[in-house]
């Protein structure tokens, strides 16, 4: 089965009762029971729900594997992971650049807990080989990563970890399964915020973990249950909704990323554009290799004050200014005082990650409109220092 073809098939057959083509949102927390522990598989909604079924068995197969959990966030398929998997003393390796929410909950959360985090310059030669030891349990990667959309070798970084003893976890939020594979490159456990391309209507916040392996994947499958961050039926019913759009989405998303890039790519307020897509991206050659496409973000630093970048990220108009990517409607975002705030001025420095970068995620609008408004806030921090400067000479 073709990609676009298991979004809308995988894991929904119409409704055998009915014949419903979409089958219904089981809105249950409950299940009558034949005799006591005789159900149809299905006994309590934290522990199994038919729309949610239906949503883990489709996922699975756009990941390639077998096994998936849905989370009522992002972040809460993080921790069943970190959960799962760190105990006190156990190591974690990450990379500088990861999304701020996993550098806090490992900072914040498991770190008190006596868990080592250990964050590497991926990138640089060798960091990763020295930082593995006996004690890793794990390594996470994103890759692209957020914000600057850097691209890790996951093959190589599997084949490191693996031979450490450790397991990988790969974030596949930015590239989705359309584009990236992380399974077939090595990785154990791939994670998702499902709130962003994969249910990708901005109205749902979810997460997912997905393994291959039955042993890998049990103990975090436990937690969903044990700890209960379940999302509701009817937010799994939208995400299979959103779901059967995801190749048109994302190659509108892709399409649009790209002649954004260009567009910026050389701008004189533009000091540097982030996008994989560029011949002379850092990532360039490794993401032709391992992904389909080069995804649907693109980032840049503008080459001015911090002024300036709230002014233009706060007045645009087809870009809404706020947290979140993925979604069909464009937004914008400035890392460094949204998502990256949690982490202090210093460690951000540290990341590479500039106080004037504006992280984009264009929707499915036409991109004729998108670049137009890019433009024209560009000329309008232009127009703003022109005045300024007619002001300071009068
Ligand atoms: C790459 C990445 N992973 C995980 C998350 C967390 O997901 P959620 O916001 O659904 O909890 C985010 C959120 O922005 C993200 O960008």
């Amino acid at each position: 089965m073709e990609f676009s073809t298991k979004t809308i098939h995988a894991g929904q057959p119409s409704e055998p009762e009915t014949g419903s083509l979409i089958a219904p949102i089981f809105q249950t927390s409950t299940y009558e029971q034949e005799a006591p522990g005789q159900h149809r598989g299905f006994d309590y909604s934290r522990t199994n729900n038919p729309t949610r079924a239906r949503l883990e068995a489709v996922l699975a197969e756009l990941e390639g594997v077998q096994y998936a959990a849905v989370y009522g966030s992002g972040l809460a398929a993080e921790n069943a992971v970190l959960q799962a998997y760190l105990r006190p003393g156990d190591e974690i390796v990450i990379p500088l650049d990861v999304y701020g929410g996993t550098y806090r909950i490992l900072n914040k959360v498991f770190q008190p807990l006596g868990c080592v985090v250990r964050q590497i310059d991926l990138s640089r030669p060798g960091a990763l080989e020295g930082a593995l030891s006996a004690k890793t349990r794990l390594v996470w990667i994103e890759s692209p990563t957020n914000p600057r959309l850097l691209v890790y070798d996951i093959a190589r970084i599997a084949a490191a970890t693996h031979d450490a003893g450790a397991l990988l976890v790969v974030d596949n939020t930015f590239a989705t399964p359309l584009f990236q594979q992380p399974f077939a490159l090595g990785a154990d456990l791939v994670v998702h915020s499902v709130t962003k391309y994969l249910a990708g209507h901005s109205d749902v916040i979810q997460g997912a973990v997905l393994a291959k392996d039955a042993a890998v994947f049990e103990p975090v499958k436990f937690l969903q249950n044990a700890t209960g961050a379940v999302p509701s039926p009817f937010d799994c019913w939208l995400t299979l909704r959103g779901l059967k759009t995801l190749e048109l989405r994302m190659q509108r998303h892709a399409e649009n990323a790209e002649a954004i890039a260009t567009a910026l790519n050389g701008h004189p307020l533009v000091r540097r554009v982030y996008y994989p897509g560029l011949a002379d991206h850092p990532g360039h050659d490794i993401a032709r290799r391992q992904m389909t496409g080069f995804g649907g973000m693109v980032s840049f630093e503008l080459d001015g004050t911090i002024d300036e970048v709230v002014s233009f990220v706060s007045s645009r108009r087809y870009f809404a200014l706020g947290e979140s990517l993925g979604g069909v409607k464009a937004l914008v975002c400035h890392p460094a005082r949204m998502t990256h705030a949690s982490i202090p001025a210093e460690e951000r420095a540290k990341l590479g990650l500039s106080d004037t970068l504006v992280r984009l995620s264009p929707g499915c609008e036409h991109q004729r409109d998108l670049v137009a408004d890019l433009l024209e806030g560009l000329a309008a921090v232009e127009q703003a220092r022109a005045l300024t400067v007619v002001h300071a000479a009068v």
